[in-house]
Order: structure tokens, then sequence, then C-alpha cells
């Protein structure tokens, strides 16, 4: 741990799915970002420890890669790092000249990690210096939804990342659930009755069941 910087306490008090996403204001390579301003469509707001870090650089790649998928479904991305504006410019052009690779999101600069203290994304016995790689799905009213938090040494999976938007997105549309490795396109999960009634006259309901708390259907 870094000598002189006070870390106590740091990353105890991590937020929670359902709660509000803490608003912030903040300076990015894109300039400045309210979280507020994007009420009304969702958020995937990550970290990642630092820039010009070679599993971070195949991140960002990977994002830029998702990045269209990611509008389709009316979605804003949003980055973070303890690093300075300058770094983050000089990075993504750096990206672009040697890996022919456009950056199209912005990166704020948490120099004075208060975005990151905020979301919990230090965790001082990984790094009290740079964020750890977080994924904060938030909703068009800003609650947040689902979180993803992986160690310095482990690139995320995108197509997890859109799998969980996908989930998200689903869920609301049709109030259903989606099972352990459901992809967009397979059954739903029927939210299991909630009376003995509703037990009883789940079988006849014509989904495809297992038993009367597990049902799917297609949507
Ligand atoms: C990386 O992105 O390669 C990285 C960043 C921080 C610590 C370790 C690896």
């Amino acid at each position: 741990m870094k000598e002189g910087v006070p870390t106590e306490g740091w990353g105890r008090s991590l937020p929670q799915i359902g709660q509000e996403a803490p608003d912030f204001e903040a300076k990015s390579n894109r300039g400045d970002i309210r979280l507020s301003d994007f009420r009304g469509r969702w958020v995937i707001l990550f970290s990642h420890p630092a820039d010009f870090t070679p599993v971070c650089t195949t991140e960002f790649i990977a994002f830029a890669e998702i990045y269209g998928e990611l509008k389709k479904r009316d979605v804003e991305l949003i980055g973070l790092s303890i690093d300075s504006i300058y770094s983050h410019i000089a990075w993504v052009r750096n990206i672009e000249e040697k890996m022919k690779v456009k950056i199209p999101f912005p990166i704020i600069a948490d120099l004075d990690m208060k975005v990151s203290r905020m979301y919990g994304m230090i965790h001082p016995e990984e790094s009290s210096t740079a964020s750890v790689r977080s994924v904060f799905f938030i909703d068009p009213e800003g609650k947040i939804r689902a979180i993803i938090y992986y160690p310095m040494s482990t690139g995320r999976n995108m197509s997890e990342i859109l799998r969980v938007i996908d989930s998200l997105q689903t869920v609301d549309k049709h109030n259903v659930a989606t099972p352990a490795n459901w992809k967009p396109g397979d059954p739903v999960i029927v939210p299991p009755p909630i009376t003995q009634e509703g037990a009883e006259k789940r079988l006849r309901e014509g989904y495809e069941c297992k038993d009367w708390y597990l049902c799917k259907k297609k949507l």
C-alpha cells in the first residue's frame, strides 16, 4: 500500500444492486460528465486500473468493438480510471495509431478518486492507487441493476456484458427472469406462483415446466 494514502474504510461500503446510482460530475477526455444527465437511458459505467497497460488495452479494444451493439440497446458507455485527461488522450491516440481502433466513449479522469471511492472501485488490498475492473449497469431510472468486479489480472468478457444488458432489458420488458447461460432467443423463466392456488394452477397454464416453480416460456 502506498505510504501516506489514507485508505481506512475504503471499499467497505460498496454500492448495492437496487440502490440509486450515486450522482457525480466529473471530467472526461470528451468533456464534463454528470451521471444524472443520462436519466432515461441505460448506462454502463466501468473502471479500469490504468492507461497504457496491456490487459486494459485489450479491454478498450473489446469495448470499442461492442460499442455499436450497446448503442443499438440505447446504452451509454463511460470508462473511468485514476489517470489524467492527458493520459487518456494520449492512450486513446496510441490505440488508434498502433491498433487502428477508435475509442468512441468518454473516459473519466478520476485523479481525486471522488467517483471511484463513491462506487467502491478501489479495493485497497488489490491496489490503493488504482481502480479494480468494475462494471456498473445503471437503468434509465438511475438504479444500479447489476455489478461485476474483476481483479487486475483478468480481462472482462464482452459477451457477458452484452448478455447482462440483454437480460435486464428483457426482464423489464416482459416481467420474467432469465436462466443460467441464457442468451436472447432462449426461453425465459415465468415468475413462480406465490400462492397455493397459483401453484396448483401453474402446471395447467401451458408453460414448459419441470415442476410448478420452474416453468419457462418462449417470448
Ligand atoms: C493491465 O491492464 O495489464 C494491468 C493493469 C494493472 C495491473 C496489472 C495489469
